[in-house]
């Protein structure tokens, strides 16, 4: 099949190339011409293990290639848009407009019997209007909605193989249609017996903002346990694996820390209390702003944590971050708790050095203000504490031993619950986590 993608961002980028992997033939649009160039020479414009492989692979094969003129997506049968939604300045809502410019730069290009997929996180509502402006604009050409769920770090393995697929259809013989094209874009993955979800427009896109509110409410749910736990000496990390064990709960997003951030949960809760507000439904989520605050507070109170350590105060005082991304295996800095937490230690007058395997260059560009160091080793010399903020593998793993003989003050601040606390208390150090008691 003939496939466009327009928007080769994060998601759009590697729905591009898996779809080349499927054996489709690909376009993908961008308006960034830095960007597509890179594509085009197989160089990712992000951080994502083993897509810079799959790029590769998909480019040489002679099936995808990307541009930046929207009238090479003519021909194709099949139109993703795979723009962002971000949340609007100073709002909760999202801001729709690149979804709406993508739909109208593809009514050009459009012939009766395409199909539109929207993939982007959107607010209910937005597919029927979308469908109606395709069908009124190009009468014959229909719109479907599907959204996406992959995780930044696994995006290439949730894209290949994603645990489920939703199609939000239009009603009668336009979803027939429509549902056929879908299966035949994604016939390996519906051959393998994945569940796929057939339904109508507005819970096609409920499922991505509910699925993403109940990761959320989890986090959060584990991070008001912790600060009981701080309260009462309990440990949660303990207190997570036993509750765990319950196939009910579930073991997985039981991770208590500095809690969620990144460019889909924080935003995603938000625009999903605004459109209930208007929707007259706002007290159906009021819970999810105690979710957002619960999430906030855990990053206050690793400061006030490390205030506490470094003897009540910051004013001077070296601080390493271990840790710049929103989480392991991505250089996505957005939202990130880590940076925040780091941006707000200078603030309050310490000395702070930032280190990330990935994402210290785009650390950089948002927080010029903060001090980078390309190691941890780096980072940490002379520092009076260290905080160990996104647990990637490399500082899961670091000898707390060696790493002692860098520093000035052998103190450690695990803000993921992801360190060897025995291997570093053995080590001389003082361990603190959110959540656990201090031995
Ligand atoms: C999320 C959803 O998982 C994905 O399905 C959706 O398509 C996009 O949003 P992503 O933002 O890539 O994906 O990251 P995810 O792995 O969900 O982690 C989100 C945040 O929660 C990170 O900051 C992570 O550190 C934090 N987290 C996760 C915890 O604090 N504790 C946990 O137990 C799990």
């Amino acid at each position: 099949m003939r496939i466009s993608v327009v928007g080769c961002g994060y998601l759009g980028a590697v729905h591009a190339a898996s779809m080349a992997e499927l054996g489709h033939e690909v376009v993908g649009i961008d308006v960034d011409g830095p960007k597509t160039a890179a594509l085009n020479e197989a160089r990712a414009p992000f951080y994502e293990p083993g897509f810079e492989e799959l790029l590769a692979r998909t480019l040489a094969t002679g099936r995808l290639r990307f541009s930046t003129d929207v009238t090479e997506a003519a021909g194709a049968q099949v139109h993703f848009v795979c723009v962002g939604t971000p949340q609007k300045r100073g709002e909760y809502a999202a801001d729709l407009r690149y979804v709406q410019e993508a739909v109208e730069s593809l009514l050009g290009v459009l012939a009766p019997g395409d199909l539109v997929v929207g993939k982007s996180t959107v607010p209910v509502g937005t597919a029927a209007r979308l469908a109606e402006l395709v069908g009124e604009k190009v009468p014959g050409a229909l719109l479907a909605w599907n959204p996406e769920f992959l995780r930044e770090g696994f995006a290439v393995h949730d894209t290949l193989e994603p645990d489920r697929l939703v199609y939000g259809l239009p009603a009668g013989d336009d979803g027939a249609t429509a549902e056929r094209l879908l299966d035949a874009v994604y016939a390996p993955i519906v051959a393998r017996g994945t569940p796929k979800v057939t339904t109508d427009f507005a819970t096609a896109e409920m499922v991505k903002t509910a699925a993403n509110s109940f990761l959320a409410t989890k986090i959060s749910f584990i991070n008001a346990m912790a600060e009981l736990c701080e309260a009462t000496g309990a440990d949660v990390k303990q207190l997570a694996d036993a509750i765990g064990y319950d196939d009910r709960i579930g073991r997985k997003f039981l991770n208590a820390g500095l809690g969620f951030g990144g460019g889909c949960l924080p935003k995603d809760i938000r625009a999903f209390m605004a459109r209930a507000g208007e929707l007259g439904a706002d007290q159906a989520l009021t819970f999810l702003r105690e979710v957002d605050n619960i999430n906030m507070r855990r990053r206050i109170r690793m400061v006030e944590l490390a205030r506490e350590v470094l003897d009540g105060s910051l004013l001077g005082k070296h601080v390493a971050v271990l840790g710049a991304a929103f989480k392991p295996d991505s250089d996505d800095i957005r939202d990130s708790p880590a940076l925040n937490v780091a941006a707000q230690l200078q603030l309050q007058g310490a000395v702070v050095r930032v280190t990330d395997p990935a994402a210290v260059d785009n650390a950089r560009r948002l927080w010029p203000q903060l001090d980078y160091a390309p190691t941890p080793e780096e980072a940490a010399a002379g520092a009076d504490a260290v905080l160990v903020l996104t647990e990637w593998r490399q500082y899961r793993e670091l000898d707390p031993a060696a790493f002692g003989t860098v520093v000035r003050q052998k103190r450690v601040l695990d803000g993921r619950n992801a360190l060897d606390r025995e291997a570093w208390t053995a080590a001389g150090w003082t361990y603190r986590a959110l959540g656990r008691r201090t031995d």
